[in-house]
């Protein structure tokens, strides 16, 4: 089942003599059951495009439709509800809150799916136990290290089940062990036949979870040999 499709799809920041044309006229198109990585040089526009895919930025031109639903065809409303329950995103920088706890940021897409608190925080309790953060739970992330920050990142990517798993280069804080157990756990345990994952990453670690390889550069995408 097709999972994403994008068709001449642009973002271009600002505008007149400033404008920085990010994505210029992408295809793309990923099924159910599949990881697709995403690779390519600093600035070649790999945030952009998870970003404008996760409904996160809106786009000029072209399509983007998730699961069959395109973003422009959304309302604001029915957007935020759609992100919430149907995308999972990683982000590069963590975006953690300090004033919650490792448990508590993780049980957070929970919540806003409308579970109770203590069925919210005994899921991300077992998640973060399974990540190898037992002793951490009730930590705030600003005591922790950047590979620690970076599994509670992933874990609030995947916890409340989405369809969609967008990841912005998940191991780069992480060694090679952590590294293989998080791509493991996304590979075999949360990725399934209704379900698609999109990694953008630098890691060449990553290569062998992945179903297939796209080069980005200059805001453009093309398929790589995974050999
Ligand atoms: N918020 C922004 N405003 C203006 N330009 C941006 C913004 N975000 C990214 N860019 C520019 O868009 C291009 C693609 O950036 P990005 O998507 O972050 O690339 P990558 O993730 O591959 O490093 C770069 O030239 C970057 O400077
Ligand atoms: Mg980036």
């Amino acid at each position: 089942m097709e999972a994403i499709r994008c068709e001449k799809l642009c973002k271009t920041y600002g505008s007149g003599p400033n404008a920085v044309q990010a994505v210029r006229g992408v295809d793309l198109q990923v099924n159910t059951g599949e990881l697709l990585l995403i690779v390519g040089p600093s600035g070649s526009g790999k945030t952009t495009l998870i970003s404008l895919i996760a409904g996160i930025l809106p786009y000029e031109e072209g399509e983007c439709r998730v699961f069959g639903e395109e973003y422009k065809e959304m309302t604001e409303e029915k957007k935020t509800t759609f992100r919430k329950n149907t995308i999972g995103f990683v982000f590069q920088s963590f975006n953690l809150i300090p004033m919650l706890t490792a448990t508590e940021n993780v049980a957070v897409p929970l919540l806003l799916n409308g579970i109770l608190p203590p069925d919210a925080e005994k899921k991300a309790r077992e998640l973060l136990t399974e990540l190898d953060l037992k002793d951490k739970l009730d930590i705030s992330p600003k005591e922790l290290s950047g590979g620690q920050q970076q599994r509670l990142a992933i874990a609030r990517g995947f916890i409340h089940e989405p369809k969609l798993i967008v990841c912005d280069e998940p191991t780069a804080y992480l060694d090679h062990k952590t590294g293989d157990m998080v791509m493991d756990i996304l590979k075999n345990k949360v990725l399934n036949k209704d379900r698609a994952i999109i990694v953008v990453t630098h890691d060449p670690r990553i290569f062998s979870y992945a179903d297939r390889v796209v080069h980005m550069e200059d805001g453009q995408l093309s398929e790589k040999s995974l050999s």
